[in-house]
């Protein structure tokens, strides 16, 4: 029973998350799916995709090859109008190609985020998260953690490796956060990707003849072998630049208000100088929080037998990757904050399959110093408002705290 017409009432999505509980999926799409872990679901533009939301079934459809991320086919769940409308105006790249053609780009963006080169940062990233506390804590309070912390470590780090001058973060960071909002207009999508991209050439082709130990200027040696094209060249750079700042951003913003309502895994965290505790922690972070919410984008290239459903070849799916990371079979009490938790490991917060996230490592080991060093350095640190006050990102394609007013 594979046709729409099948299930009863097709709900909308995104759904909202329950009033009071900021930190779990929406109640109505666990309902949908909580007899199989996939269902119908009506998007934006009045299409029905599926909606695909238990474990194992993310992990076998990310990881089939029947399964494309080419935007460009008919049918494919856009995440709103203003991305549709840009399609054809997107250069090819990781984020919108299949194998081979994703092999070739991947391969080329891996380079700078092995799991070595990346230990190779954590000093420098140590240092970067110390002057930061240095300077919240000789400021003023109640201070916002998010302007002081979340948002400019992993900025500066990005930033940094891959030689994008840090002085244009304003410009990059809010045409990003724009750029990202639910309700965003085809006008306005095309003008921040126009800006982004206008950005990125002009840095590229400044690389191409001026390089630089930067990651940036080994993409632009490419350019300059044939490699690759300058409209490449540049998305591959923004895609690492925005993929690369915002999302650590949301996780260290998140984290800070979902361990001060569990002071029993805080103190688990503030109290341990073992680096295996505290990895440990960020895997489960990773799992509970679930910042990637607004489901990944897929279509169906042949028809595909799942859950007691039949996808047909030119069905959109959404794949919910934070409802998988709550999905009771694999994690006991899904809805425990369990920094001890033995397989918090097997999360789906960065994909599975060929388009599982390049930046990882460099995120892991962001979210190891930041986690491990805040709550020592700042034991007495505590939110200055009251905890309904806090201004969730429900409209984002990526999850987290607009703002996080603390005192110590
Ligand atoms: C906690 C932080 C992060 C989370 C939760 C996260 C999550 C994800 C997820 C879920 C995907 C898979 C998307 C899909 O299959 O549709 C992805 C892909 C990607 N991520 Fe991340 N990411 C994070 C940090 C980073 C950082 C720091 C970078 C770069 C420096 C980065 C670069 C990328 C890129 C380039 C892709 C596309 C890979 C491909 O399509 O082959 N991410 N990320």
């Amino acid at each position: 029973m594979s046709d729409a017409v099948t299930q009863p009432r097709i709900p909308e999505w995104p759904m909202p998350r329950a009033e009071g509980c900021p930190f779990d999926p929406p109640p109505e799409l666990r309902a949908l799916t909580a007899e199989k872990p996939l269902a119908r679901v009506r998007i934006w533009d009045g299409s029905t995709p599926w909606i695909v939301t238990g474990h194992a079934a993310q992990r076998a459809l990310l990881g089939d090859p029947r399964v494309s991320v080419d935007e460009r086919l008919p049918g494919f769940p856009h995440w709103h109008e203003g991305m549709a409308a840009a399609v054809d105006h997107r250069p090819r790249s990781v984020f919108n190609s299949d194998a081979p053609e994703h092999t070739r780009y991947r391969r080329i963006m891996t380079g700078p985020f092995t799991y070595k080169r990346v230990e190779a940062l954590r000093p420098a990233i140590q240092k970067i998260t110390d002057d930061l506390i240095d300077a919240m804590l000789a400021g003023p309070q109640p201070a916002d953690l998010v302007e002081a912390l979340a948002l400019p470590l992993p900025t500066l780090t990005i930033s940094e490796l891959l030689g994008v001058p840090y002085e244009d973060h304003d410009f990059f960071q809010e045409n990003a956060a724009r750029g990202i909002a639910h309700d965003v207009s085809a006008e306005e999508s095309m003008r921040t990707f126009g800006a982004l991209n206008g950005y990125l050439v002009q840095l590229v082709a400044k690389k191409a003849t001026e390089p630089a130990d930067d990651a940036l200027s080994d993409i632009a040696a490419r350019v300059n072998d044939g490699d690759l094209t300058v409209p490449e060249a540049a998305m591959m750079g923004l895609g690492l630049l925005i993929a690369g700042h915002e999302t650590s951003a949301n996780m260290i913003g998140l984290a800070v208000p979902a361990l001060l309502d569990n002071p029993g895994q805080l103190a688990l965290l503030r109290d341990t100088d073992d680096p295996k505790v505290v990895a440990g922690a960020v895997e489960e972070l990773l799992r509970y929080l679930g910042i990637i919410h607004g489901g990944q984008r897929r279509i169906a290239k042949e028809d595909i037998e799942i859950g007691g459903e039949v996808i047909r070849a030119g069905e959109g799916i959404i794949i919910e990757l934070f409802s998988a990371n709550r999905d009771a079979e694999v994690f006991p009490g899904p809805d425990l904050l369990d920094l001890g938790r033995p397989n918090a490991r097997h999360h789906n917060a960065f994909g599975f399959g060929i388009h599982q996230c390049v930046g990882q490592q460099l995120a892991r080991v962001e979210l190891q110093v930041v986690y491990g060093t805040l709550f020592r350095r700042i034991p007495t640190l505590a939110l200055a408002v009251p905890r309904d006050e806090i201004r969730f990102k429900h409209d984002r394609l990526a999850y987290g705290v607009y703002e996080l007013p603390v005192t110590w």
